[in-house]
Parts: C-alpha cells; structure tokens; sequence
C-alpha cells in the first residue's frame, strides 16, 4: 500500500486513488497487489469506498510491459490475480464507487465495472481495446460488459475496441451518471455520505442480494431475498429505523 495506490480516510469514506499517472495508471502487479491492500483495509475500516485515478487516467488497463513478457502459464496466474482482486472488489461488504477520472480501458473499465456504483467525469473514456493487441480481456471484460450494456453493445465494443465517451457510456448504461469534471469527488463522496448514513447492516445485505440476482434463477433468487429480508428483522438497526420514522425523528444505527 502507498506507492502505486494512494489511501485516505474522510470520516467513514475511504478513497483509493491510483497513483501512477505518468503510465496512466497502467494496471501492473505491483498496483493491484496494492490496491487489494487497500480494498481489504478499507473493508475493516470504512463504510464506503470510493475508487480514483491520478492525472488523466482512470486505469489505462494492464501493463502492456508486462503483457508483452507473459507465456501461457504467467498469463493465468496473472489474469487470476486480476479476476480475484476484482470479485474481491465486487464482494466487499462495504459499497464501492468508482469515480471515474479519464480512461478506463481494458483492466481499467474491468475495474470500474467489478464497483457498485459508476460514475464518471465528462472527460472519461471507456473502451476493451485489448483485441488491437491481438488479445481479448483477461478480468470480467467479455463477461461482465454484457450483463451491464448487453450482448449486442458489449460484442461491438470487444470486438472494435472502440473507445467510447462519457455520454455513450451513460446512454448504454456502463455509468450511471456523468459530472462535471472538477465536481466529479464531490459528487462521489455526496453519494457516499447517502449510503453512510443507513444501517451498515442493511447496506452489507442489499449488496449481497444483489450481486446474486444475475447469478441465480428468479425463484431461487426471490427465496434468496426472502431469506436476507427476514434476517434484518434481528436488528436492532431496522427496530429502530421503524421506530424513528414513526417518531418523526433521525434515526441512529449502529450496525447491530
Ligand atoms: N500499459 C503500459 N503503459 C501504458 C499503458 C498500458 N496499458 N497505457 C499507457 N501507457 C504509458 C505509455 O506507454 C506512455 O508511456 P511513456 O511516456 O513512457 O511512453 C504513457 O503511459 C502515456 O501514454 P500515451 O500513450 O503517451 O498517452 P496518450 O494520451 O497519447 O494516449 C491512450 C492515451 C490511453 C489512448 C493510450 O495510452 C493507450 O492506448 N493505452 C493503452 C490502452 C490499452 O490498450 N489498454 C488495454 C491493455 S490490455
């Protein structure tokens, strides 16, 4: 943690930004062995987190140094790195938010896609270029960018490596909102301070229910739900969300 991935604390915000903006942010080993440091710190120690790059990059994808030295073998290892540090990120149970800077390409827009949240600069980019490198994306890229744009945009998009601009990523819904660029931390820590203010319990479940919706049959997910939204009644958090609604006043969880 430090060099390639820098991490502050603001109240019970985390933000991770990545530091290597000479490279873009390019995604080498050393970066994303930092930032699963981070992830994981951040877990024990905020609420939300909120994910960054320095400079004109979000994450300009893998390293292509690195890329370029890797056989088959590397090339797993590496790639499962990659996959796990993103399923760890999609996973965490705290909410995640990337606030997208500039570039997102390759590993970068992986990277925004395995946050909770999406939401991006006017000047941000977003692309899976790596078929000009004769190669496809190695971290959720083929598989994730279809369950967000769908299938069609999602073939379009791997298969020209286009790189699309902030507008085109929130008419096809790989973001959810775009800001102006100056505004764009702002507006990542405004929507954290929502989630902060709920009961952790509750947010830890809602993301846990929801991350299993594309991953079950809708039966099995509505028993799934049911199951999650009855365990909140042990709360003392929902009792007392009740109570203060009904009291007209601020409720105080306290994550228990
Ligand atoms: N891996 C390694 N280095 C990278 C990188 C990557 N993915 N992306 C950018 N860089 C490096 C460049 O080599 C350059 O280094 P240098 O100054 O030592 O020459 C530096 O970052 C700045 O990038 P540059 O290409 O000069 O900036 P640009 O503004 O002209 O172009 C991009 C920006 C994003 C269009 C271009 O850098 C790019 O296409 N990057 C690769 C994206 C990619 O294919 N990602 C998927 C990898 S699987």
């Amino acid at each position: 943690m430090g060099e390639r991935v820098k991490f502050e604390i603001e109240g019970q915000i985390g933000i991770a930004t990545l530091s290597r903006p000479e490279k873009l942010n390019a995604l080498d080993t050393k970066t994303r062995l930092e930032l699963k440091e981070v992830v994981e710190e951040a877990e024990k120690s905020v609420r939300v987190l909120v994910i960054t790059g320095s400079g004109k990059a979000f994450a300009a994808g893998a390293d292509i140094n690195e890329l370029l030295q890797r056989d088959p073998i590397k090339a797993l290892e590496a790639t499962k790195l990659g996959t796990e540090l993103f399923s760890r990120i999609e996973e965490l149970e705290i909410p995640v938010i990337a606030a997208v800077n500039g570039y997102a390409l390759g590993g970068g827009c992986e990277l925004a896609m395995a946050c909770d949240i999406r939401i991006a600069s006017e000047k941000a980019k977003f692309g899976q270029p790596e078929i000009n490198l004769a190669i496809i994306p190695g971290a959720g890229g083929t598989q994730k960018l279809p369950r967000l744009v769908g299938l069609g945009m999602a073939k379009r998009l791997v298969l020209t490596g286009e790189i699309i601009d902030a507008q085109t990523a929130l008419r096809i819904g790989l973001i959810d909102e775009i800001v102006e660029h100056e505004r764009l931390m702002e507006k990542a820590m405004e929507i954290a301070g929502k989630i902060v203010e709920k009961s952790p319990l509750a947010v830890k479940i809602a993301k846990k229910a929801l991350n299993a919706s594309l991953g079950m049959p809708l039966r099995e997910g509505l028993r799934y739900e049911a199951s999650l939204f009855s365990l909140l009644f042990a709360s003392e958090d929902a009792k007392e969300g009740m109570r203060a609604f009904l009291e007209k006043r601020k409720p105080e969880f306290k994550g228990r």
